[in-house]
């Protein structure tokens, strides 16, 4: 059974397409999945919760609250409990909401906590399928790292032809399968170093840089995805990293060079995406600086080149691939940088380039090897991520 074990969150929303949603509950149950149902109230008007929870096995949930005791449903609860999240019949108003992170009901609640893959085929009629707000809402929804189940072209419930069927049933069972089937990099362990790193002048302050982590964080999700084992060494961030990925927390460049050094060997891939400190205060006082009336001087000392020194401690079949992020000259930077590095693979973002480097969602690379380089779209960083990895591994098959 293609699902054993595995728990699937099913979202139905207001669709005439609900009616497909109990061929759907019993393909996965058939197929050894444990399936979970959250109706929106609009559903109920196209399909029954008794049909489906008898299909699924459990309760159908709607609402937040169960009744008057004051018990409710943990929408939190429901989205780790999934292995996987799937939203179908998706329904225009619900793509809205959630490509907006509205939160009006126990499904948008859920899908905002789901930290596992969100899936959704979404089934209208063709006009509103091609509106620009709708088709907005898909570029949002697939920045966010959501994967389309595309609608199929036939004749609609209002009658009309076109482009708006929900995908068949069989065809999103299958789509839920390939998930779980192993990846391209399955076997295979994986080290990224992301985010900035702070370098302490005393207790209190420190040189640091812009970096937020989201391209580490986004490179460590999609190796996941292809069935690597993933180490995410992590500067300073804001950023919660995907279940399944092993976390290690460091704050300066020296303690990033220790961790990453003791993962490294191990590592078939390893990903330098952190932003380093080249140079740190030569020494960090023990108590806060005071302020004086004379100018300050602080003396600044190199820091580990950590994608260096591991990059020439590699032994052959691992793969280094490392970031250049350049002002001027890029690309004959970025090939030097390859050189003395000791990369595979470096991708090149421009700060030359709008949308692209620290702080922004998108991100516009270049990926260079000894022999080619290869230019792409500006992209979202969760997009950039999947580019990235499927360079690694085309390198990997080369
Ligand atoms: C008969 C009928 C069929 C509908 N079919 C669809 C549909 O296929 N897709 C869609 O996006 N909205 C459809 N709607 C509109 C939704 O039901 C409506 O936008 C509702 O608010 C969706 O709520 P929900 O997203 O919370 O489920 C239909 C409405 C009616 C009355």
């Amino acid at each position: 059974m293609p699902l054993a074990g595995k728990k699937v969150l099913l979202g139905v929303c207001g669709s005439i397409a609900a009616y497909k949603s109990a061929l759907i509950i019993r393909l996965l149950v058939k197929n050894g999945a444990d399936v979970k149902v959250i109706m929106t109230v609009s559903a109920h008007d196209f399909t029954t919760p008794l049909t489906l929870a008898t299909l699924s096995k459990h309760p159908v949930l709607t609402n937040f609250s169960k009744d008057e005791t004051g018990q409710w449903n943990n929408h939190v609860e429901l989205a780790l409990w999934a292995d996987v999240m799937i939203i179908a019949p998706a329904s225009a108003n619900t793509l809205a909401k959630m490509a907006n992170g509205l939160c009006d009901n126990l499904l948008l609640a859920t899908y905002l906590s789901a930290r596992c893959p969100v899936l959704f085929a979404p089934a209208m009629d063709l006009d509103m399928w091609q509106h620009p707000a709708t088709q907005r809402n898909l570029k949002s929804l697939a920045a966010f790292g959501n994967k389309l189940i595309e609608p199929t072209h036939g004749e609609l419930a209002s009658g009309l032809i076109g482009t708006g069927r929900m995908a068949e049933p069989g065809q999103i069972v299958e789509t839920i399968e390939n998930l779980f089937k192993p990846g391209k990099l399955t076997g295979k362990k994986a080290l990224v170093t992301a985010g900035p790193t702070y370098e302490a002048l005393d207790p209190v302050r420190f040189i640091g840089n812009h970096s937020t982590g989201k391209m580490g964080y986004a490179l460590a999700e999609e190796l996941l995805l292809q069935g690597a084992d993933v180490t995410l060494v992590s500067g300073p961030t804001h950023l919660t990293a995907p279940v399944g990925v092993t976390v290690v927390k460091v704050t300066s460049a020296e303690e990033m060079f220790h961790a990453s050094q003791q993962h490294f060997s191990h590592a078939d891939i390893t990903i330098f995406s952190a932003a380093v400190a080249d140079y740190r205060p030569a020494h960090k006082a023990d108590q806060k600086i005071k302020k004086g009336n004379t100018p300050m001087h602080i003396e600044l000392v190199k820091t580990y080149d950590i994608a260096a020194e591991l990059g020439n401690q590699k032994k052959p079949g691992q793969v280094t691939v490392g970031f250049a992020l350049e002002t001027e000259n890029e690309t004959i930077n970025a090939q030097a940088k390859l050189k003395s590095k000791n990369f595979d693979l470096i991708v090149l973002n421009s700060l030359n380039d709008t949308g692209a480097g620290f702080g922004y969602d998108t991100n516009k690379i270049s990926i260079i090897s000894a022999s080619a380089s290869k230019e792409f779209n500006l992209k979202s960083k969760k997009e950039v991520a999947a580019d990235i990895v499927t360079a690694i591994i085309e390198y990997i098959h080369a």
